[in-house]
């Protein structure tokens, strides 16, 4: 199964900057939650954007034209790589980011969990809105902030209409 994750604000912005431009305590729980143990794939950028850090307690593939050498992360030089390492996967495995490998991957993905931020915030990178026909809203819960300052979001999500 290939799942996408993803938080975006009330206007599809998914970053600014190199950065996702708020703090929501309880996106980053769920974010873990769910993908803890399962491989994921980023994007180059979305991993800089992480202190090209490894996620810990999970397999980390990061999509890159460069020669990457790094302990506890395992680079894939094409979409096409990365298409090998999903279809020979055991287990589920998440697609994290950011735009443009979402939208490469797409085609291929089986759930999407997405988080809407309750908020507009500065933006230089967006999702395309989801086709509603392809997809089909099977949960949604709504999260009050915890922390004083961050932002409500809803966690929704979302399974191919026909397969
Ligand atoms: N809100 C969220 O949930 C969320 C999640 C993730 C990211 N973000 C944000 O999104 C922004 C980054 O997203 P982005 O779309 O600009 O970049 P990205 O998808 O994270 O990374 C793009 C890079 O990935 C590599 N890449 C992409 N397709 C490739 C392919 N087919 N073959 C080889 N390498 C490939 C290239 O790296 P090379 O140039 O090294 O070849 C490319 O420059 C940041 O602001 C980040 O904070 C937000």
């Amino acid at each position: 199964m290939l799942n996408f994750i993803w938080a975006e604000d009330l206007n599809g912005t998914i970053g600014y900057q190199g950065t996702m431009p708020w703090h929501c305590h309880e996106d980053m729980v769920h974010f873990r939650q769910l993908t803890n143990g399962f491989p994921v794939i980023m994007g180059y950028k979305t991993f800089v954007s992480m202190g090209k850090r490894a996620l810990p307690h999970r397999y980390n593939y990061v999509l890159t034209h460069r020669h990457l050498q790094q302990t506890n992360i395992h680079p894939l030089a094409s979409i096409d790589e990365a298409q090998k390492a999903i279809q020979q996967s055991a287990t589920d495995v998440f697609v994290i980011g950011g735009v443009s490998v979402f939208e490469q991957l797409l085609p291929l993905a089986d759930r999407l969990y997405q988080t809407i931020i309750e908020g507009h915030y500065p933006s230089d990178t967006k999702m395309p809105p989801l086709n509603q026909q392809r997809w089909h809203l099977v949960e949604q819960n709504r999260v009050r902030a915890g922390r004083p300052g961050e932002p409500n979001c809803i966690f929704k999500t979302w399974e191919l209409a026909t397969k």
